[in-house]
């Protein structure tokens, strides 16, 4: 595992300061860079988007650049069948996470498109979602 990318999607720019109860108050970037403290030699890359197209066109850049995918599409997760199309059509591995317990939320968040195609997901561990996606990835390289 030389290197990953992280894309977020739909209001996740807004981390830090959206719904805290929820995603906690510190800003994603700033998490960004105490992941890459923990995980020095692993290029992480971080792309972020509320655009549905712009996540998929990442994603086909990704099968070219990096190792792996982490992928939050939020609220896309739970409508987005071509986000799903996406993670089916590429040939690196996708992690699917989610900063909250999406099953202890609305019902609407218990279904996912992506789901299905990714080599599993993590969800309610806070950003530790993503730290632990990543632990995975080195353990199976
Ligand atoms: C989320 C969960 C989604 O249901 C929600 O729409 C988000 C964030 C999470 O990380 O917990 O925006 O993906």
């Amino acid at each position: 595992m030389e290197s990953l990318i992280i894309i977020n999607g739909p209001n996740l720019n807004l981390t830090g300061e959206r719904e805290t109860k929820f995603y906690g108050k510190v800003s994603f970037e700033d998490f960004l860079e105490e992941l890459r403290t923990i995980f020095p030699k692993i290029k992480i890359d971080y792309f972020q988007s509320n655009v549905e197209g712009e996540i998929i066109n990442r994603m086909h850049e990704a099968m070219l650049e990096h190792n792996a995918i982490i992928l939050n599409a939020a609220a896309y997760t739970h409508t987005s069948v071509a986000i799903g199309d996406a993670v089916k059509a590429i040939d690196i591995p996708v992690i699917e996470v989610h900063i909250s317990n999406v099953f202890q939320r609305e019902d609407f968040r218990h279904v996912s498109y992506i789901a299905p195609h990714c080599v599993g997901s993590i969800a309610g561990f806070g950003f530790d979602s993503y730290r632990m996606a990543i632990e995975h990835l080195i353990r199976k390289k």
